[in-house]
This record gives structure tokens, C-alpha cells and sequence, in this order.
């Protein structure tokens, strides 16, 4: 659904200060206060039975209740059902009289969405693409955690973040929401978020279940893909997400996948989600995802968002004709409460309190420079000596004041409004480039504080040259934007942004590259500069990361979650598909009585199937720019030892040593072969681990491989086969430079 333009928001501290007097809202207090004191608060009881015991005490009404959102506080005027809401994208109105708190929902990708306008500002962090380049499960928690804490702060109890899409394809525009193209990599992140999240006792989500992996014609796209290669690719990092993270709630997306609506598609809810996995959660609806009452809630489907179409006045009159089972809405409400009960929403009722948005900074910035990438680094260019550097030229990217964040229903909203509108009149709109206050040009000159450093804007290639003539070192940053809505028309930097990198690197051999973007980039200059950096967005406190990365307070250890290809046409679909021109249908709102009518689809097939990203490039024998996985650091590192064990688990065991002179940290990453009668791609992610090691020191590590992450989905047996045969696992730190192999045969 489209949202509608934010209001603007114009103030500072003083918000802060006059909304701590706002937040006693009686609305609030009525809320959380409650007394029932029913059996089912007893919170030795499990949280089904629980369930079960309240449900005896509800009424149809109050049942039906919980299957529907309100509408959207955010935009809507406060009305009795919606005023107790944070005013936030979403909310349930929970049965108050029985001690079971409203479902106030906001979104939360990488902070608490625009909340500037209640003066509520939050921490922004670097995107969730950056978090995947920690390879970081600990700092995916802390990322959740953080995001857990402040949403209970403003007054929420669910977040509506978690975004776990595969990149399967580069130019879709929440490319920045999610966490790379690798399943294990993607599944085991989400994970960590949603426990996190889930640790502040706030519900949590994930998203957009499933293959939304593209913006455009998103509300009725419908993809097409084999099972097998559903299973196995992205269906594979949500099968993850939702056995190791525990998620309260998963959200069905937009689009159709093989006939039906996903959030109408027994296939995905019902037999994969809900029995495969044993799912014990609900599903909600995407905002306006819903598109029917029996079928959606046959299918699976147990909340509509965020209005009230399908699942109030029509779910009553169907359960009472007996279209709809009572069993049926049973279960529905069952999940519901369950979730809320299991996560602790129920027994920690949210205190709404003033979020301090600058105490989230030094984790904002630490996730960020653990997800930073060093691309290239000749001469060793960095880090830079600022003992040794009279003159630097910042150019591009309003580097002067800010750096850019991910547009959409993720925007948080940085403190004071937009960085390049002038102070006072910062507003955050949809579809607008959001930057936020965070001045890599300051950053730099306070780590240089000896050094002259100029600033040019980077509009004009001759005058971006001539500045860059002028120094000792020359750094540009280069962005590319992206959002909710919208897919990227192409993969290369906007705003001729190609022809300034080139000439400033033309003019000054000791030039640096900091990219500002969700998706790769591709690079026609990538030959011409010293060093090239991916900081990807950077979060509320982004330039301190990228200045101490660049002056080697801080050694980057980042690896890249999406490979970087050469050129679009090296990708499996060279071009989006697009929704027939006449189709007013591309993502933006679609009214219920339209989908009710049914809109007319259009096909995508995934005919790469489970070939998505680096198992695309390695099958097809496609050169490519960065390969998934890639990333330098100041020190080297060198592998040894590979041994292979099959016990009650699968083992990689190894030696990694640090042979440079600087304390690094490297991602090990271990791959595997499958036996040819596999027919898979050549290798697959199975396994990585983080190694924190000192000049010269090594260490032996021991990677323990889920046998599920060697397996082939068995279409016939609807489960994971490990197949007998030999297996080649391969580890080193990149998914091209694997040093290390080992056989493990199985019988
Ligand atoms: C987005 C979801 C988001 C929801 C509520 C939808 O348009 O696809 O990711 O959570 O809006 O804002």
C-alpha cells in the first residue's frame, strides 16, 4: 500500500521534552491498565493453554475482533476504537475487558519508522543490507534488541520489521530492507533480529512471506516457480527465520506465487508455513494484501491489515451461515493470542516513555562499521595517516552534511528532519531522499585535524576534478537511492554520478570511493581509483564508521551479501518485468472492492529457480565484478587444515592465522559441492563463523553444518534429502577464493 505523504517535522530537543507531557494520555493508561484477573494471567501456564482459557471467556465479536486492524492511526483521525494506538501503521484493538492489550504496530526495518512527527525521534540504523555484511548473528541481535527497546519506548508492542527476501533480484528497490541472496546467510541473521526484537517482549514479524522480490506490479504479479527451487532458495531463508528465530508473526506479501495470492495461498501458509515448519503464529496480512474472506482464511490467513474489509462484517456473517468453520476462526484467534502471550506482550504491558535517540548511536555505529566492505585497496591507500596528509578533497554526495537513508515504509526519520533541506525545514515525504544529519566531511576533519579539506559538491565532473587536483587525496562519495514502490530502471550510479568518480580518480591517483547504496553498483571506472569502500546506508551515525574505517581506527571486516555483477545484463531477467503499461496496478494502493473484483495478472517466472545470485553467476559461468562473500581488510589472512566430520552433526574444522602486522577480524565462509546426481549449482553457502584475531595469532575454528543445509528438497517426499554421495566442502573468505577442500562422503 502507498502511504500517505508524512507530515513534516520541524523540531529538535524540545519535541522530545514537550512529548514526555503528551505521553500521560489517559488513552494510554486505559490501554495497559487492566483487571482481569482470569486464569489465563497466570504465567506459569503455558501459552496455548492460556490461550485456550481465555478464549472461553470471549464473545464472537471479540474473537472477530482480533482478525483486523482498525485502519492506519497513522492518518486516520483518532477515533474510540483506534485512540489508545500509538498512532502508528497498524492496530488491533486486543479485548480490553479480559486483560489483553491492543496489537499497536509500527514498522521497524532499521528503527522505529517516522515518528518525528510526535516528536518521538528513534535510532536509525545502517540498513539491514549492511547488517548481513557483519555475517554477524551477535550484532543481528543487538540490531533486533535495539529496535525491541525503542518501539516499547514509543509505546508499541509489535514491530512489523524483519524483511527476509532474497535478492533475487538486485534493481528491486528494498533491496536496502533485507539481507543479501543467500538463504543460510539471510535465514540465520532474521533470526538473530527476531529474537532480539522479541527479547524486549514486543512482537515480532517477518516479512514478505513470500518472493516479493520485486516493487514493480507488485500487487499483482504472479510469480512463477518450481517447488523444489522455491523450497530450496528463498522459501529456504523464511523455513530458517521461523525455526531458529521463533517469530510471533509473519507477514504474507503483495504478490500472486504460482495461480494465488500469497496472502490467499494454501501452498505457503497452510501446508509449508503452518505444517512443515509448525508455524505456531499468525499470519497478517501485507497493508492491503488481503483479497478475500474464505479463501484467505482457508487458506491460512489470521489477520487483515490494516483495515477491516474481509476479515469483520463479512468473517461474522460467513462463520454464522457456517461458510466459515468455528474451529476455523478458533484457530485463527488462537495463534493470535498464543503469540502475545509467548513473546510477553500481555504481562509486560508497554510503558510509553521518551526514547534518548542519541544512546542507540554507538550501536547504530559499531553494526556499521562491522558491515562496512573495503572493495579495493592498491598501495595500501588505507588506511589513511592523518600525520601524513596536508590537503584532502570531500566531494559528492552532500557529503558536507549528511548521508542517505532507504526511502518507504522503513524510513526512520532522522533527527531534525532532512539533512539537505535547510535547519527548520527538514520534512520526510514518500518517494523523497531522506538524508540524515551525519557529515562525513566533519567526521574527516576531525580525524585530520592538521589537514586542509575542502568540500565540492560533485554535480560537475570538471570542477569535482579540479578539486580533487588540488589534494593530496581525493575521497567521493557516490550514492544511489533506493525505496519502497519503485525498482531501480538500472544498476548504475545516478545522476551521472559514473562520469564524476571517473574524472575525479582521471585527476588524483590517491582517490577513494565511498558508495552510499542498498543494491550493488556497477562500475565502469572500477579500474581508475586506489580504494573503493561499500558503506551501503549508514545509520543515525554513519560518518563517524566511514572516518574510522578511513583512518583505520577501525580495520573493515565486512563481506558483501549480494554479489556485484559487471553489467545488468549478466543478471538472469537483463530487464524488470514491468506490468502492462495500461495496468494501474503498479505498487501503489489497491482499494478492497478491487480486490475483491480480482486484478488482472501478469507473469514472472523464475526460471533460474534456486540459481539466485552467486549460484547463478558460478552455474552460468558469468565473470563478475565483487563475488558475494568478498571483502578486504588492513591485515591478510591465510587458511589451513580443512577436516571433515560426520557424527551426530557435520563438522568443518580449520585454522585461520592473521599474517599481516594489524588486528583484523575475518569471516570464514565454508561452501559445499553436492554430488552430481544433485544437479544443483556448482556451491552453496553452508556455514560461516567471525574470527577475531591479533597480528600473528591464529586459530583453530570449528563450523557445525545443519544437515539440512546439504540437502536437495525431495518433491515426492515433501522433506529434505541428504542424498548419498561425495560432498566438497570448500572454505576460505570469499565465495571465489576458497583455499581450503575437503571430501565427506555419505553413505
Ligand atoms: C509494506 C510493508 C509495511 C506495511 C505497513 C506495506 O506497504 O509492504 O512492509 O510493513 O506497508 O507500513
Amino acid at each position: 500500500m502507498n502511504h500517505s505523504p508524512r507530515r513534516s517535522l520541524a523540531c529538535l530537543a524540545g519535541c522530545l521534552l514537550l512529548s514526555s507531557a503528551v505521553f500521560s494520555l489517559p488513552a494510554m493508561a486505559q490501554q495497559t491498565s487492566t483487571h482481569a484477573k482470569g486464569p489465563w494471567m497466570d504465567t506459569t501456564l503455558t501459552p496455548d493453554l492460556r490461550a485456550d482459557l481465555v478464549m472461553k471467556e470471549m464473545t464472537l465479536d471479540e474473537k472477530i475482533a482480533l482478525l483486523h486492524g482498525v485502519g492506519m492511526p497513522t492518518d486516520d483521525p483518532v477515533t474510540p476504537e483506534n485512540a489508545a494506538s500509538n498512532r502508528g501503521v497498524g492496530y488491533v484493538v486486543g479485548v480490553p475487558r479480559l486483560g489483553i492489550p491492543g496489537i499497536d504496530m509500527s514498522d521497524a526495518a532499521y528503527g522505529v519508522r517516522s515518528s518525528g512527527v510526535n516528536g518521538r525521534y528513534s535510532t536509525a540504523l545502517p540498513a539491514n543490507v549492511a547488517a548481513a555484511a557483519s555475517w554477524d548473528p551477535d550484532a543481528a541481535f543487538e540490531y533486533g534488541a535495539l529496535i525491541g527497546r525503542e518501539l516499547r519506548a514509543q509505546g508499541y508492542n509489535m514491530t512489523l520489521g524483519g524483511g527476509t527476501n532474497l535478492t533475487r533480484e538486485p534493481r528491486n528497490g528494498r533491496t536496502f530492507e533485507y539481507l543479501g541472496e543467500d538463504p543460510v546467510l539471510a535465514g540465520t541473521l532474521v533470526a538473530h533480529l527476531i529474537q532480539g526484537t522479541q527479547s524486549a517482549h514486543v512482537i515480532g514479524d517477518i516479512k514478505h512471506y513470500a518472493f516479493n522480490d520485486q516493487e514493480s506490479g507488485r500487487n499483482s504479479v504472479n510469480i512463477h516457480i518450481g517447488k523444489r527451487a522455491a523450497r530450496e532458495s528463498d522459501l529456504l531463508a523464511f523455513e530458517i527465520g521461523v525455526e531458529q528465530g521463533h517469530p510471533a508473526a509473519v507477514m504474507c506479501s503483495y504478490n500472486r506465487v504460482n495461480g494465488d495470492f500469497a496472502c490467499e495461498n494454501q501452498y505457503l501458509l497452510n501446508d509449508v508455513l503452518k505444517k512443515d515448519w509448525k508455524f505456531p503464529g499468525f499470519v497478517l496480512s501485507d497493508w492491503g494484501g488481503t483479497h478475500s474472506t474464505e479463501k484467505a482464511s482457508a487458506a491460512g490467513l489470521d489477520n487483515e491489515e490494516p483495515g477491516r474489509f474481509f476479515f469483520d462484517e463479512r468473517y461474522k456473517a460467513a462463520v454464522q451461515s457456517g461458510a466459515i468453520p468455528m474451529t476455523e476462526l478458533d484457530d485463527h484467534v488462537h495463534r493470535i493470542l498464543r503469540s502475545m502471550f509467548a513473546v510477553g506482550a500481555v504481562d509486560n504491558p508497554r510503558q510509553r516513555s521518551v526514547v534518548d535517540p542519541f544512546a542507540g548511536f554507538e550501536t547504530a555505529r559499531k553494526i556499521e562499521e562491522s558491515g562496512i566492505v573495503l572493495l579495493k585497496n592498491e598501495h595500501n591507500t588505507l588506511p589513511l595517516s592523518a600525520a601524513q596528509i596536508h590537503s584532502i578533497a570531500v566531494i559528492g554526495s552532500h557529503s558536507d552534511v549528511g548521508m542517505i537513508s532507504g526511502g518507504g515504509s522503513a524510513q526512520v526519520d532522522p533527527i531534525g528532519g532532512n539533512a539537505i533541506i535547510p535547519p527548520g525545514k527538514g520534512a520526510t515525504h514518500w518517494l523523497e531522499e531522506i538524508w540524515f544529519p551525519t557529515s562525513p566531511l566533519k567526521a574527516i576533519q576531525a580525524r585530520a585535524p592538521g589537514a586542509k579539506v575542502t568540500y565540492d559538491p560533485g554535480t560537475d565532473p570538471a570542477a569535482a576534478a579540479a578539486a580533487a587536483k588540488s589534494a593530496e587525496v581525493a575521497i567521493v562519495f557516490a550514492y544511489q537511492w533506493e525505496s519502497e514502490g519503485m525498482d531501480l530502471p538500472s544498476l548504475s550510479l545516478p545522476h551521472h554520478q559514473d562520469d564524476v568518480v571517473a574524472a575525479v580518480a582521471a585527476a588524483n591517483p590517491r582517490t577513494i570511493v565511498v558508495l552510499e547504496s542498498g543494491s550493488p553498483v556497477t562500475m565502469p571506472w572500477v579500474k581508475a581509483p586506489a580504494a573503493i569502500l561499500e558503506a551501503w546506508y549508514s545509520g543515525s551515525d554513519g560518518a563517524d564508521a566511514v572516518g574510522n574505517v578511513l583512518f583505520g581506527s577501525v580495520n573493515p571486516s565486512g563481506k558483501l551479501p549480494n554479489t556485484f555483477p559487471i553489467s545488468e545484463a549478466d543478471l538472469p531477467h537483463p530487464a524488470v518485468t514491468m506490468p502492462p503499461p495500461a495496468s494501474e496496478h503498479f505498487s501503489g494502493p489497491v482499494s478492497p472492492e478491487q480486490r475483491a473484483a480480482g486484478l488482472p495478472p501478469f507473469d514472472v517466472t523464475y526460471d533460474e529457480g534456486v540459481k539466485v545470485g552467486y549460484k547463478w553467476y558460478d552455474a552460468e559461468k558469468k565473470p563478475v565484478l565483487f563475488p558475494f562473500g568478498f571483502g578486504l581488510s588492513y591485515t591478510t589472512f591465510s587458511y589451513s587444515g580443512l577436516r571433515v566430520e560426520k557424527g551426530q552433526t557435520i563438522k568443518a574444522t580449520f585454522t585461520v592465522a592473521n599474517t599481516g602486522s594489524r588486528a583484523g577480524t575475518e569471516i570464514a565462509e565454508v561452501y559445499s559441492a553436492l554430488p552430481a546426481a544433485a544437479h544443483e549449482p556448482p556451491k552453496r553457502l553452508v556455514g560461516f563463523t567471525r574470527v577475531k584475531l591479533e597480528p600473528r595469532e591464529k586459530q583453530t575454528v570449528t563450523v557445525e553444518i545443519d544437515s539440512k543445509y546439504l540437502s536437495i528438497f525431495d518433491e515426492e517426499k515433501n522433506d529434505w534429502t541428504l542424498l548419498p554421495g561425495v560432498y566438497t566442502l570448500m572454505v576460505g573468505g570469499s565465495s571465489q577464493s576458497l583455499p581450503l577442500k575437503a571430501n565427506l562422503t555419505v553413505q
